[in-house]
Protein backbone atom coordinates (compact mmCIF):
# COMPACT_ATOMS: atom_id res chain seq x y z
CA UNK A 1 0.00 0.00 0.00
CA UNK A 2 1.15 3.28 -0.96
CA UNK A 3 1.66 6.23 1.77
CA UNK A 4 -0.73 8.78 1.23
CA UNK A 5 1.22 12.49 -0.04
CA UNK A 6 -0.49 14.60 2.34
CA UNK A 7 -1.37 12.69 6.02
CA UNK A 8 1.13 9.34 5.46
CA UNK A 9 -1.74 7.35 6.12
CA UNK A 10 -2.41 4.16 4.00
CA UNK A 11 -4.01 4.76 0.27
CA UNK A 12 -5.99 2.38 -0.91
CA UNK A 13 -5.67 1.24 -5.31
CA UNK A 14 -9.36 1.23 -6.52
CA UNK A 15 -8.44 1.13 -10.41
CA UNK A 16 -5.38 0.07 -12.06
CA UNK A 17 -5.24 1.46 -15.67
CA UNK A 18 -1.64 0.01 -16.66
CA UNK A 19 1.10 1.06 -18.21
CA UNK A 20 0.26 4.79 -19.68
CA UNK A 21 2.80 7.51 -21.36
CA UNK A 22 2.76 11.29 -20.05
CA UNK A 23 -0.75 12.53 -21.06
CA UNK A 24 0.61 15.88 -22.82
CA UNK A 25 3.63 14.02 -24.57
CA UNK A 26 2.63 15.35 -28.07
CA UNK A 27 5.36 13.78 -30.18
CA UNK A 28 6.67 14.10 -33.53
CA UNK A 29 7.09 11.04 -36.07
CA UNK A 30 10.72 11.21 -35.32
CA UNK A 31 10.33 11.56 -31.57
CA UNK A 32 7.40 8.73 -31.46
CA UNK A 33 8.50 6.09 -29.16
CA UNK A 34 10.02 8.21 -26.28
CA UNK A 35 7.64 8.61 -24.35
CA UNK A 36 7.80 8.56 -20.39
CA UNK A 37 5.89 6.00 -19.73
CA UNK A 38 4.20 4.90 -15.96
CA UNK A 39 2.04 2.94 -14.24
CA UNK A 40 -1.46 5.05 -13.70
CA UNK A 41 -3.21 3.67 -10.70
CA UNK A 42 -5.63 5.91 -8.74
CA UNK A 43 -6.39 5.18 -4.61
CA UNK A 44 -8.02 6.62 -1.51
CA UNK A 45 -6.57 7.56 1.93
CA UNK A 46 -8.41 5.67 4.53
CA UNK A 47 -7.24 8.51 7.02
CA UNK A 48 -7.65 12.01 5.29
CA UNK A 49 -9.53 11.01 2.26
CA UNK A 50 -7.49 12.14 -0.51
CA UNK A 51 -8.03 10.48 -3.41
CA UNK A 52 -4.56 10.03 -5.38
CA UNK A 53 -2.29 8.55 -7.78
CA UNK A 54 -0.09 5.23 -6.32
CA UNK A 55 2.88 6.73 -8.85
CA UNK A 56 4.11 10.00 -9.53
CA UNK A 57 5.80 11.19 -12.35
CA UNK A 58 8.99 13.49 -12.42
CA UNK A 59 7.39 17.22 -12.39
CA UNK A 60 9.84 17.95 -15.40
CA UNK A 61 8.60 15.28 -17.61
CA UNK A 62 5.26 16.82 -17.62
CA UNK A 63 5.90 20.28 -17.23
CA UNK A 64 9.06 21.65 -19.88
CA UNK A 65 9.84 23.94 -22.73
CA UNK A 66 7.48 22.17 -24.59
CA UNK A 67 4.67 22.13 -22.76
CA UNK A 68 1.45 22.42 -25.02
CA UNK A 69 -1.78 23.27 -22.98
CA UNK A 70 -2.87 26.64 -23.26
CA UNK A 71 -5.47 28.37 -20.73
CA UNK A 72 -6.71 30.91 -23.72
CA UNK A 73 -8.03 27.54 -25.68
CA UNK A 74 -11.50 27.55 -24.74
CA UNK A 75 -13.77 31.31 -24.87
CA UNK A 76 -15.24 29.76 -21.69
CA UNK A 77 -11.98 29.60 -19.92
CA UNK A 78 -11.18 33.13 -20.61
CA UNK A 79 -14.22 34.65 -19.68
CA UNK A 80 -14.67 32.62 -16.26
CA UNK A 81 -10.83 33.84 -15.37
CA UNK A 82 -11.38 37.63 -16.44
CA UNK A 83 -14.79 37.18 -14.19
CA UNK A 84 -13.16 36.40 -11.40
CA UNK A 85 -9.98 38.55 -11.62
CA UNK A 86 -12.68 41.38 -11.97
CA UNK A 87 -13.92 40.52 -8.59
CA UNK A 88 -10.56 39.99 -7.05
CA UNK A 89 -10.07 43.10 -7.78
CA UNK A 90 -12.89 44.49 -6.39
CA UNK A 91 -12.69 42.83 -2.89
CA UNK A 92 -9.45 41.29 -1.94
CA UNK A 93 -7.80 43.33 -4.02
CA UNK A 94 -9.29 46.56 -3.78
CA UNK A 95 -6.68 47.98 -0.78
CA UNK A 96 -3.60 50.05 -1.37
CA UNK A 97 -0.73 48.30 -3.32
CA UNK A 98 -2.13 45.18 -3.23
CA UNK A 99 -0.40 41.97 -5.05
CA UNK A 100 -1.37 38.72 -6.16
CA UNK A 101 0.83 35.88 -6.96
CA UNK A 102 -0.60 33.06 -9.22
CA UNK A 103 0.39 29.62 -9.31
CA UNK A 104 0.45 27.69 -12.92
CA UNK A 105 -0.15 31.05 -14.10
CA UNK A 106 0.54 29.31 -18.03
CA UNK A 107 -0.22 31.68 -20.82
CA UNK A 108 -1.29 34.69 -18.43
CA UNK A 109 -5.29 34.27 -19.46
CA UNK A 110 -6.11 34.96 -15.51
CA UNK A 111 -3.53 37.55 -15.07
CA UNK A 112 -3.84 39.94 -18.07
CA UNK A 113 -7.05 41.76 -16.39
CA UNK A 114 -5.17 42.11 -13.44
CA UNK A 115 -2.22 43.39 -15.69
CA UNK A 116 -4.36 45.82 -17.47
CA UNK A 117 -5.66 47.01 -13.84
CA UNK A 118 -1.95 48.25 -12.89
CA UNK A 119 -2.16 45.68 -9.68
CA UNK A 120 1.06 44.22 -8.78
CA UNK A 121 0.90 40.67 -9.80
CA UNK A 122 3.34 37.58 -10.27
CA UNK A 123 2.86 34.37 -12.34
CA UNK A 124 4.99 31.44 -11.46
CA UNK A 125 5.12 28.37 -14.14
CA UNK A 126 7.91 26.23 -15.00
CA UNK A 127 6.93 26.18 -18.64
CA UNK A 128 8.75 28.27 -20.52
CA UNK A 129 7.33 28.61 -23.39
CA UNK A 130 3.52 29.37 -22.17
CA UNK A 131 5.11 31.81 -20.16
CA UNK A 132 6.43 33.08 -22.99
CA UNK A 133 3.04 33.92 -23.98
CA UNK A 134 1.89 35.63 -21.01
CA UNK A 135 5.47 37.70 -21.02
CA UNK A 136 4.36 39.24 -24.49
CA UNK A 137 0.74 40.15 -23.22
CA UNK A 138 2.92 41.92 -20.91
CA UNK A 139 2.32 40.02 -17.46
CA UNK A 140 4.82 39.29 -15.31
CA UNK A 141 6.38 35.69 -14.93
CA UNK A 142 8.71 33.89 -13.10
CA UNK A 143 9.88 30.84 -15.02
CA UNK A 144 9.55 28.04 -11.98
CA UNK A 145 8.12 25.28 -9.81
CA UNK A 146 6.37 27.03 -7.15
CA UNK A 147 7.70 25.46 -4.11
CA UNK A 148 9.07 26.37 -0.72
CA UNK A 149 12.32 28.24 -2.18
CA UNK A 150 10.80 29.84 -5.09
CA UNK A 151 8.06 31.82 -2.75
CA UNK A 152 10.61 32.39 0.43
CA UNK A 153 12.31 34.41 -2.63
CA UNK A 154 9.05 36.13 -3.93
CA UNK A 155 8.41 37.18 -0.92
CA UNK A 156 11.82 38.48 -0.02
CA UNK A 157 11.87 40.56 -3.49
CA UNK A 158 8.02 41.10 -3.66
CA UNK A 159 6.83 41.09 0.00
CA UNK A 160 3.50 39.50 1.35
CA UNK A 161 1.01 38.07 -1.34
CA UNK A 162 -2.95 39.61 -0.61
CA UNK A 163 -3.96 36.64 -2.33
CA UNK A 164 -2.64 33.64 -4.08
CA UNK A 165 -4.36 31.98 -6.80
CA UNK A 166 -4.12 28.58 -8.60
CA UNK A 167 -6.61 26.79 -10.80
CA UNK A 168 -6.07 23.49 -12.14
CA UNK A 169 -2.44 23.10 -11.02
CA UNK A 170 -2.62 22.20 -7.57
CA UNK A 171 -3.83 19.20 -7.77
CA UNK A 172 -0.83 18.32 -10.34
CA UNK A 173 1.42 19.13 -7.35
CA UNK A 174 2.07 16.25 -4.74
CA UNK A 175 4.17 17.88 -3.08
CA UNK A 176 1.35 19.73 -1.29
CA UNK A 177 4.16 20.24 2.00
CA UNK A 178 6.67 21.90 -0.06
CA UNK A 179 3.73 24.30 -1.27
CA UNK A 180 2.35 25.41 2.20
CA UNK A 181 5.04 25.99 3.75
CA UNK A 182 5.81 28.47 0.98
CA UNK A 183 2.77 29.54 1.27
CA UNK A 184 3.00 30.72 4.72
CA UNK A 185 6.55 32.16 4.03
CA UNK A 186 4.44 34.76 1.13
CA UNK A 187 0.91 34.83 2.16
CA UNK A 188 -0.14 38.10 4.21
CA UNK A 189 -1.09 37.33 7.34
CA UNK A 190 -4.85 38.50 6.18
CA UNK A 191 -4.35 36.96 2.71
CA UNK A 192 -5.89 34.30 0.77
CA UNK A 193 -5.22 31.26 -1.39
CA UNK A 194 -7.79 30.73 -3.46
CA UNK A 195 -7.65 27.03 -5.29
CA UNK A 196 -9.82 25.59 -8.19
CA UNK A 197 -9.72 22.11 -9.11
CA UNK A 198 -12.13 19.62 -10.75
CA UNK A 199 -14.41 18.26 -7.78
CA UNK A 200 -14.11 14.45 -6.92
CA UNK A 201 -17.50 14.71 -6.65
CA UNK A 202 -19.05 15.38 -10.37
CA UNK A 203 -15.98 12.59 -11.56
CA UNK A 204 -17.70 9.89 -9.19
CA UNK A 205 -21.23 11.14 -10.24
CA UNK A 206 -20.20 11.24 -13.75
CA UNK A 207 -18.20 8.29 -13.94
CA UNK A 208 -15.26 10.79 -15.87
CA UNK A 209 -12.74 8.18 -15.77
CA UNK A 210 -10.25 10.37 -17.88
CA UNK A 211 -10.02 12.72 -15.08
CA UNK A 212 -7.38 10.22 -13.75
CA UNK A 213 -3.95 10.99 -15.45
CA UNK A 214 -0.39 11.84 -14.77
CA UNK A 215 -1.04 15.52 -14.14
CA UNK A 216 -3.93 15.38 -12.18
CA UNK A 217 -2.47 13.58 -8.76
CA UNK A 218 -4.93 14.67 -6.35
CA UNK A 219 -8.18 14.92 -7.33
CA UNK A 220 -9.47 16.88 -4.28
CA UNK A 221 -13.15 16.80 -2.62
CA UNK A 222 -14.41 19.69 0.34
CA UNK A 223 -13.71 16.77 2.64
CA UNK A 224 -9.93 16.07 1.65
CA UNK A 225 -8.81 19.77 0.91
CA UNK A 226 -10.82 20.80 4.17
CA UNK A 227 -7.97 18.32 5.86
CA UNK A 228 -5.38 19.15 4.18
CA UNK A 229 -5.42 22.15 4.78
CA UNK A 230 -5.82 21.92 8.76
CA UNK A 231 -2.44 19.33 8.56
CA UNK A 232 -0.50 22.01 7.11
CA UNK A 233 -1.51 24.55 9.34
CA UNK A 234 -4.69 26.73 7.40
CA UNK A 235 -8.34 26.50 7.36
CA UNK A 236 -10.25 26.18 4.69
CA UNK A 237 -13.38 29.09 4.76
CA UNK A 238 -15.50 28.72 1.78
CA UNK A 239 -15.71 26.57 -1.26
CA UNK A 240 -17.97 27.85 -4.18
CA UNK A 241 -19.20 25.34 -6.78
CA UNK A 242 -18.21 26.14 -10.57
CA UNK A 243 -19.43 24.58 -13.81
CA UNK A 244 -16.02 24.83 -16.01
CA UNK A 245 -14.27 21.39 -16.99
CA UNK A 246 -17.40 19.46 -15.54
CA UNK A 247 -17.44 20.46 -12.45
CA UNK A 248 -15.12 22.04 -10.54
CA UNK A 249 -14.75 23.55 -6.87
CA UNK A 250 -12.92 27.41 -5.82
CA UNK A 251 -11.49 26.90 -2.16
CA UNK A 252 -11.10 29.70 0.17
CA UNK A 253 -7.96 28.91 2.55
CA UNK A 254 -6.57 31.11 5.05
CA UNK A 255 -4.72 31.47 8.04
CA UNK A 256 -6.52 29.54 11.21
CA UNK A 257 -8.70 31.48 13.24
CA UNK A 258 -8.55 34.69 10.57
CA UNK A 259 -11.84 34.22 9.02
CA UNK A 260 -15.26 32.71 10.00
CA UNK A 261 -15.52 29.29 7.90
CA UNK A 262 -19.16 29.46 5.83
CA UNK A 263 -21.87 27.97 5.83
CA UNK A 264 -21.50 26.56 2.39
CA UNK A 265 -18.07 24.34 3.99
CA UNK A 266 -20.38 22.33 6.41
CA UNK A 267 -23.17 21.68 3.26
CA UNK A 268 -20.80 20.02 1.06
CA UNK A 269 -19.11 18.46 3.77
CA UNK A 270 -22.20 16.71 4.91
CA UNK A 271 -23.03 16.31 1.26
CA UNK A 272 -19.97 14.10 0.40
CA UNK A 273 -20.96 11.91 3.21
CA UNK A 274 -24.17 11.04 1.96
CA UNK A 275 -22.47 10.88 -1.46
CA UNK A 276 -20.00 8.01 -0.40
CA UNK A 277 -17.71 9.83 -1.45
CA UNK A 278 -14.95 8.23 1.12
CA UNK A 279 -16.65 5.07 0.84
CA UNK A 280 -15.32 1.63 -1.07
CA UNK A 281 -18.61 1.05 -2.30
CA UNK A 282 -18.71 4.11 -4.02
CA UNK A 283 -14.92 3.25 -5.99
CA UNK A 284 -16.09 -0.18 -6.57
CA UNK A 285 -19.36 0.98 -8.34
CA UNK A 286 -16.97 3.70 -10.36
CA UNK A 287 -14.09 0.82 -11.18
CA UNK A 288 -17.43 -1.47 -12.60
CA UNK A 289 -18.52 1.81 -14.81
CA UNK A 290 -15.03 2.30 -16.19
CA UNK A 291 -14.75 -0.99 -17.68
CA UNK A 292 -18.38 -1.19 -19.18
CA UNK A 293 -17.39 2.58 -20.66
CA UNK A 294 -14.05 1.35 -22.26
CA UNK A 295 -16.37 -1.94 -23.73
CA UNK A 296 -18.83 0.14 -24.68
CA UNK A 297 -16.74 2.84 -26.35
CA UNK A 298 -14.72 0.09 -28.16
CA UNK A 299 -17.60 -1.66 -29.13
CA UNK A 300 -18.77 1.11 -30.69
CA UNK A 301 -15.98 2.49 -32.49
CA UNK A 302 -15.21 -1.25 -33.57
CA UNK A 303 -18.79 -1.60 -35.16
CA UNK A 304 -18.75 2.00 -37.02
CA UNK A 305 -15.44 0.82 -38.77
CA UNK A 306 -17.39 -2.44 -39.88
CA UNK A 307 -19.63 -0.24 -41.26
CA UNK A 308 -17.21 1.99 -43.17
CA UNK A 309 -18.30 4.79 -41.43
CA UNK A 310 -15.77 8.01 -41.20
CA UNK A 311 -15.30 8.74 -37.34
CA UNK A 312 -12.46 11.47 -35.79
CA UNK A 313 -11.97 12.93 -32.43
CA UNK A 314 -12.33 15.84 -31.62
CA UNK A 315 -9.68 17.98 -28.49
CA UNK A 316 -6.39 16.31 -28.32
CA UNK A 317 -6.60 16.60 -24.32
CA UNK A 318 -4.53 15.78 -21.77
CA UNK A 319 -7.08 13.19 -20.43
CA UNK A 320 -8.23 11.91 -23.69
CA UNK A 321 -4.69 9.97 -23.18
CA UNK A 322 -6.23 8.26 -20.50
CA UNK A 323 -9.13 6.82 -22.76
CA UNK A 324 -6.93 6.37 -25.89
CA UNK A 325 -4.11 3.89 -24.42
CA UNK A 326 -6.68 2.18 -21.46
CA UNK A 327 -9.27 1.23 -24.64
CA UNK A 328 -6.83 1.14 -26.58
CA UNK A 329 -7.87 3.24 -29.49
CA UNK A 330 -5.18 3.46 -32.21
CA UNK A 331 -5.45 5.59 -35.62
CA UNK A 332 -7.22 2.65 -37.56
CA UNK A 333 -10.49 3.55 -35.73
CA UNK A 334 -9.98 7.11 -35.17
CA UNK A 335 -7.83 8.28 -38.01
CA UNK A 336 -7.26 11.85 -36.81
CA UNK A 337 -7.64 14.47 -34.19
CA UNK A 338 -8.92 17.96 -34.92
CA UNK A 339 -7.76 20.23 -32.42
CA UNK A 340 -7.50 24.04 -32.06
CA UNK A 341 -4.28 24.29 -30.07
CA UNK A 342 -1.12 25.01 -32.81
CA UNK A 343 1.56 23.25 -30.77
CA UNK A 344 -0.08 20.28 -30.91
CA UNK A 345 -0.89 19.95 -34.60
CA UNK A 346 1.25 18.09 -36.81
CA UNK A 347 1.85 16.08 -33.85
CA UNK A 348 0.82 12.67 -32.94
CA UNK A 349 -1.15 11.08 -29.60
CA UNK A 350 0.82 9.97 -26.61
CA UNK A 351 1.36 6.11 -27.17
CA UNK A 352 -1.00 5.41 -29.80
CA UNK A 353 0.23 7.96 -31.88
CA UNK A 354 -3.09 9.71 -33.93
CA UNK A 355 -2.25 12.03 -35.71
CA UNK A 356 -3.30 15.60 -34.41
CA UNK A 357 -4.75 18.04 -36.99
CA UNK A 358 -5.67 21.76 -36.96
CA UNK A 359 -9.99 22.57 -36.30
CA UNK A 360 -10.23 23.86 -39.78
CA UNK A 361 -9.66 20.14 -40.91
CA UNK A 362 -12.88 19.03 -39.16
CA UNK A 363 -15.36 19.95 -41.91
CA UNK A 364 -12.94 18.99 -45.24
CA UNK A 365 -15.29 16.82 -45.32
CA UNK A 366 -17.25 16.61 -42.31
CA UNK A 367 -16.97 12.90 -40.87
CA UNK A 368 -20.48 10.97 -39.92
CA UNK A 369 -19.69 10.86 -36.17
CA UNK A 370 -17.16 12.69 -34.05
CA UNK A 371 -15.65 11.85 -30.74
CA UNK A 372 -15.49 14.24 -28.04
CA UNK A 373 -12.55 14.10 -25.99
CA UNK A 374 -13.19 17.55 -24.79
CA UNK A 375 -16.94 16.81 -23.17
CA UNK A 376 -15.80 19.54 -20.58
CA UNK A 377 -16.31 21.92 -23.51
CA UNK A 378 -19.46 20.29 -25.35
CA UNK A 379 -21.39 23.27 -25.25
CA UNK A 380 -19.19 26.00 -26.60
CA UNK A 381 -17.52 23.24 -29.14
CA UNK A 382 -20.91 21.46 -30.06
CA UNK A 383 -21.98 25.31 -30.87
CA UNK A 384 -18.91 26.72 -32.97
CA UNK A 385 -19.20 23.30 -34.61
CA UNK A 386 -23.12 23.39 -35.57
CA UNK A 387 -22.08 23.15 -39.23
CA UNK A 388 -21.22 18.90 -38.29
CA UNK A 389 -24.85 18.49 -36.92
CA UNK A 390 -26.50 20.20 -39.34
CA UNK A 391 -24.54 17.89 -42.06
CA UNK A 392 -25.87 15.12 -40.32
CA UNK A 393 -23.13 14.46 -37.92
CA UNK A 394 -23.62 12.76 -34.58
CA UNK A 395 -21.21 13.52 -31.74
CA UNK A 396 -20.04 10.40 -29.80
CA UNK A 397 -19.73 11.11 -25.58
CA UNK A 398 -18.61 8.52 -22.86
CA UNK A 399 -19.18 10.86 -20.09
CA UNK A 400 -21.59 9.68 -18.17
CA UNK A 401 -21.82 6.78 -20.37
CA UNK A 402 -21.42 6.03 -23.72
CA UNK A 403 -24.34 8.32 -25.99
CA UNK A 404 -24.44 9.73 -29.11
CA UNK A 405 -25.64 13.66 -29.32
N1 LIG B 1 -4.07 27.88 -14.48
C1 LIG B 1 -4.24 27.54 -15.86
C2 LIG B 1 -5.66 27.12 -16.16
O1 LIG B 1 -6.42 26.82 -15.25
O2 LIG B 1 -6.01 27.05 -17.33
C3 LIG B 1 -3.25 26.49 -16.33
C4 LIG B 1 -3.54 25.08 -15.91
S1 LIG B 1 -2.41 23.91 -16.60
C5 LIG B 1 -3.40 22.48 -16.62
C6 LIG B 1 -1.27 23.62 -15.28
C7 LIG B 1 -0.13 24.61 -15.26
O3 LIG B 1 0.58 24.44 -14.03
C8 LIG B 1 0.89 24.43 -16.37
O4 LIG B 1 1.07 25.63 -17.06
C9 LIG B 1 2.15 23.95 -15.64
O5 LIG B 1 3.34 24.37 -16.27
C10 LIG B 1 1.96 24.59 -14.28
N2 LIG B 1 2.67 23.97 -13.12
C11 LIG B 1 2.91 22.67 -12.85
N3 LIG B 1 3.58 22.53 -11.69
C12 LIG B 1 3.76 23.78 -11.19
C13 LIG B 1 4.38 24.31 -10.02
N4 LIG B 1 4.97 23.54 -9.10
N5 LIG B 1 4.38 25.66 -9.86
C14 LIG B 1 3.80 26.48 -10.77
N6 LIG B 1 3.20 26.03 -11.89
C15 LIG B 1 3.17 24.70 -12.09
P1 LIG C 1 -8.90 20.75 -21.64
O1 LIG C 1 -10.12 19.90 -21.60
O2 LIG C 1 -7.76 20.19 -20.84
O3 LIG C 1 -9.20 22.19 -21.36
O4 LIG C 1 -8.36 20.69 -23.15
C1 LIG C 1 -9.18 21.08 -24.22
C2 LIG C 1 -8.52 20.71 -25.54
O5 LIG C 1 -9.49 20.87 -26.57
C3 LIG C 1 -7.34 21.60 -25.88
O6 LIG C 1 -6.34 20.83 -26.53
C4 LIG C 1 -7.94 22.60 -26.87
C5 LIG C 1 -9.05 21.81 -27.53
N1 LIG C 1 -10.18 22.66 -27.95
C6 LIG C 1 -10.47 22.75 -29.32
O7 LIG C 1 -9.81 22.13 -30.14
N2 LIG C 1 -11.51 23.56 -29.70
C7 LIG C 1 -12.25 24.26 -28.79
O8 LIG C 1 -13.18 24.98 -29.19
C8 LIG C 1 -11.95 24.13 -27.39
C9 LIG C 1 -12.75 24.88 -26.36
C10 LIG C 1 -10.91 23.33 -27.02
ZN1 LIG D 1 -4.10 10.92 3.76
Amino acid sequence: MAECRICGGAVDEFFDFGRQPVSDSFVTPETAGSEFYFRLAAGICTSCTMVQLMEEVPREQMFHEDYPYRSNGSAVMHRHFEDYANRLLATELSGADPFIVEIGSNDGTMLKTIQKADVRHLGVDPSAQVADFARADGVRVRTAFFEDSTAREIAAADGAADVIFSANTTSHIPYMDSIFRGVDALLAADGVLVLEDRYLGSIMEQRAFDQIYDEHFYLFSVSSVQKMAEIFGFELVDVEPLTVHGGSMRYSIARPGKRTPSAAVTEFVDRERTQGLASPETYKQFSAGVLKSCKELTDLLKDLHAQGRTVVGYGATAKSATVINYCGIGPELLPYICDSTLAKQGRLTPGMHIPVRPSEAFSEPYPEYALLFAWNHAEEIMAKEQGFRDAGGKWILYVPEVHLA
